[in-house]
C-alpha cells in the first residue's frame, strides 16, 4: 500500500510555497541574506517548528517570507517544491503565495508573480508538471487591503490561476471580502477561500453565498451542519483536505481522530493535500500515508480521493482526462498490490 501510495501519480490543489521551506533552507537563506534569524541553529529552529493553532503556525510562516529577499530566492523555493512533486509523482499543482507580504516589505506585485510564474514554465518545460499560482488575500488585514491587492494583481491577470482567502480565521468571515470577490469572478479568474478550518461551518456557508466559491480549502468543520453537508454532497463542491496540517495546528488530537473518513463516506467531494508540508513534516505522500495508517480509509478512498483532487483542479479538460488516464493506468498495472 505504501509504495502504491509513493509512485502514484497525484494532483496538489493546496500547498503555500514557503510553507515548503525546510528549516535548513530556511536557515541557510536568512544568513545568505544577512537576515538576522533569532535562532542560534537550525537545530532550535527545526524545534520551534510546533504549534498550538493556526496563528501561532501563520508567526513562524512568516518567518519563511521575511527570509527571502529577490525573485530568484523564491523561484529557488519553488523549484525546491517542484523536485520533491517529481520523488512524489505530483503532476499538476496548484500552488498559494500572498503579493501583500511582499508588497508591504518594499517589493513590487511583479516580484512574486514572476517568480512563480517562472518557476512553473520551467516546472511545465523540465518535468512536465502543470499548475498554476493561486495568490491568497490575507485575511486578518481586512477588506481594503483585499481591494488594494486586487487592484495590484489585476494587471497580471493571465499568470493568476485563482485567489484565495488565507491566514487567520476566526473574525474575519468571508462576507467582509463580498465585494471584492465579485470583482475576482469579473475578472474571470477563479475563486477559492480557506474555511471551516478553524472557524466553524457557518463560514463555510459564508464562502458559498457570499463570494461564490468554486473550491474550499480545508472545511473540515461542515460536518457540524447537516443542511451544509447536504448541499456539499449535491453540488460536489470541493473540499481541500490537509490532515497532517490540522494534526499540527491541533484541530485533531491526532491521526485517528481525523474526521476525513466520515467526509468521505457520506459522499463529499474530499481529496487530501499538504499546506505547509515543511512546517508540518509531511509532503503529500506523507498525508496519503499517514491516513491510512492512522483510519479507516483504504485504497479505494485514496484512490477516490485522487480522482476527486483531478476533478476538483482548475486543468483544462484535455489536461484532466490526461491526468486521469494516468492515473487509471497507474491503478490497472499495480490492481495486484496493497
Ligand atoms: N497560510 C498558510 N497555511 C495556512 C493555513 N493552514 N490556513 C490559513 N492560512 C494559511
Ligand atoms: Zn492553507
Amino acid at each position: 500500500m505504501k509504495k502504491f501510495i509513493e509512485k502514484m501519480p497525484k494532483v496538489e490543489l493546496h500547498m503555500h510555497v514557503e510553507g515548503s521551506m525546510e528549516a535548513e533552507t530556511l536557515w541557510e537563506l536568512a544568513h545568505h541574506n544577512n537576515y538576522a534569524i533569532e535562532y542560534s541553529s537550525v537545530e532550535e529552529l527545526k524545534a520551534a517548528y510546533k504549534f498550538n493553532n493556526l496563528t501561532e503556525f501563520i508567526d513562524m510562516y512568516m518567518l519563511g517570507t521575511r527570509v527571502i529577499k529577490s525573485e530568484q530566492d523564491l523561484y529557488d523555493v519553488c523549484m525546491t517544491y517542484f523536485k520533491k512533486c517529481v520523488e512524489q509523482n505530483i503532476q499538476h499543482t496548484e500552488i498559494h503565495s500572498d503579493i501583500r507580504t511582499y508588497v508591504d516589505y518594499g517589493y513590487p506585485p511583479e516580484f512574486v508573480i514572476n517568480a512563480l510564474h517562472g518557476a512553473f514554465e520551467d516546472a511545465k518545460n523540465n518535468y512536465g508538471i502543470t499548475g498554476g499560482f493561486m495568490p491568497c488575500f490575507i485575511r486578518h488585514l481586512g477588506p481594503e487591503v483585499a481591494k488594494a491587492d486586487l487592484d495590484l494583481m489585476l494587471p497580471f491577470k493571465d499568470k493568476i490561476l485563482a485567489i484565495g482567502l488565507s491566514a487567520v480565521e476566526v473574525g474575519y468571515p468571508p462576507s467582509l471580502f463580498k465585494e471584492t470577490f465579485a470583482k475576482v469572478h469579473d475578472a474571470g479568474i477563479h475563486v477559492i477561500a480557506h474555511a471551516g478550518e478553524e472557524a466553524p461551518a457557518e463560514y463555510i456557508w459564508s464562502a458559498i453565498k457570499d463570494i461564490n466559491v468554486e473550491r474550499i480549502d480545508h472545511g473540515i468543520r461542515c460536518l457540524e451542519d447537516d443542511r451544509l453537508v447536504e448541499y456539499l454532497r449535491e453540488t460536489q463542491l470541493p473540499l481541500t483536505v490537509c490532515p497532517q496540517s490540522n494534526v499540527a495546528l491541533k484541530i485533531f488530537k491526532d491521526m485517528s481522530q481525523h474526521t476525513l473518513p466520515l467526509m468521505l463516506e457520506k459522499g463529499l467531494n474530499v481529496s487530501i493535500h499538504s499546506d505547509d508540508p515543511a512546517h508540518f513534516n509531511a509532503y503529500l505522500t506523507e498525508n496519503m500515508i499517514s491516513i491510512v495508517e492512522n483510519t479507516s480509509i483504504t485504497k479505494d478512498g485514496i484512490i477516490q480521493m485522487a480522482k476527486n483532487a483531478i476533478k476538483g483542479s482548475f486543468a483544462s479538460d484535455d489536461r484532466k482526462k490526461e491526468l486521469a488516464q494516468n492515473l487509471s493506468s497507474y491503478i490497472l498495472k499495480h490492481t495486484k498490490e496493497s
